[in-house]
């Protein structure tokens, strides 16, 4: 899937010195401020750089910047000041059509609500990642069964959303994520709408995508998910308050039921 695990301890915050190979997101000096009447500053002067391979965790306050953070990096939206690098190439200044096909390309995004569409089943979701990258369908089925089976739901392809539980939904979401094999994998509280065993499972997930080499950024305001991850990075205000270190991050046991 991603490449490898090419996780270096230093220099988590600024980037400065960090090859552009090594990085999967990277961020200079950017700023993203909304104007309703009060500019509002979303995003105040940040600078990043995530290590392909690694795993963080974003949290901060209701309103601090998190979401607008992921959005950007995940080419739903663009800086109002600076860069965003996506796996080596800029994106905040391209085309709207360019940043859609390096969403489908290089991003893959799990949301709090999962976002699935209703009519369609477990598998036809998984699957439509593909059908915008031209895929033929019958590899598209195989794909999706095999994404499925990866994340315990082998047996549950035909099911639309309504006759799957949270947990399995988001795990729906998380293959659908997985689709278009991303050099990314954002996740914007990917257990917030989950009870805490649903949530360890879904952790459980995340932890064999990232053993597996992938990318993982995700927000959360649970501490116990956020030690999970490689590091934190504390979102303030618009800006990075602080990046911790966590020493030995928490592992789950078993990873699917
Ligand atoms: N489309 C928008 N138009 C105007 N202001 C916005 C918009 N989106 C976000 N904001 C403002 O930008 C700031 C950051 O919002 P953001 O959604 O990134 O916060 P967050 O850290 O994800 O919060 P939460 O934890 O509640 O999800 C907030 O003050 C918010 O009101
Ligand atoms: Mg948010």
């Amino acid at each position: 899937m991603a490449a490898s695990d090419s996780d270096t301890e230093s220099d988590a915050g600024t980037g400065q010195g960090d090859s552009k190979e090594d990085e999967a997101v990277a961020l200079r000096d950017v700023r993203k401020t909304y104007y309703l009447g009060e500019p509002v500053h979303a995003l105040d002067g940040v600078d990043l750089s995530i290590p392909r391979g690694s795993y963080t965790a974003v949290m901060g306050p209701s309103g601090s910047g998190k979401s607008t953070l992921l959005n950007l990096i995940g080419c739903l939206d663009t800086p109002t000041e600076g860069e965003v690098w996506v796996n080596g190439r800029e994106v905040s200044s391209i085309s709207q059509r360019e940043r859609t096909t390096a969403r489908g390309e290089e991003i893959g995004f799990v949301f709090q609500t999962f976002n699935l569409m209703p009519k369609l089943t477990a598998a036809e979701n998984v699957a439509l990642p593909l059908v915008f990258q031209g895929v033929s369908k019958s590899e598209r089925i195989d794909r999706a069964e095999d994404l499925l089976s990866q994340v315990g739901l082998g047996d549950r392809g035909d099911h639309r959303p309504n006759e799957l539980s949270g947990g399995q939904r988001q795990r729906v979401a998380i293959a659908r994520a997985l689709a278009a094999d991303p050099a990314i994998i954002l996740a914007d509280e990917p257990t917030g709408n989950l009870d805490q065993e649903t949530g360890e499972q879904i952790m459980g997930l995340f932890q064999r995508l990232h053993d597996e080499g992938n990318t993982i950024l995700m927000v959360t305001h649970e501490r116990p998910i956020a030690e999970h991850a490689q590091r934190v990075i504390h979102v303030l205000d618009g800006t990075v308050e602080k990046i911790e270190e966590i020493e030995s991050p928490r592992r789950v046991e078993t990873d699917l039921p």
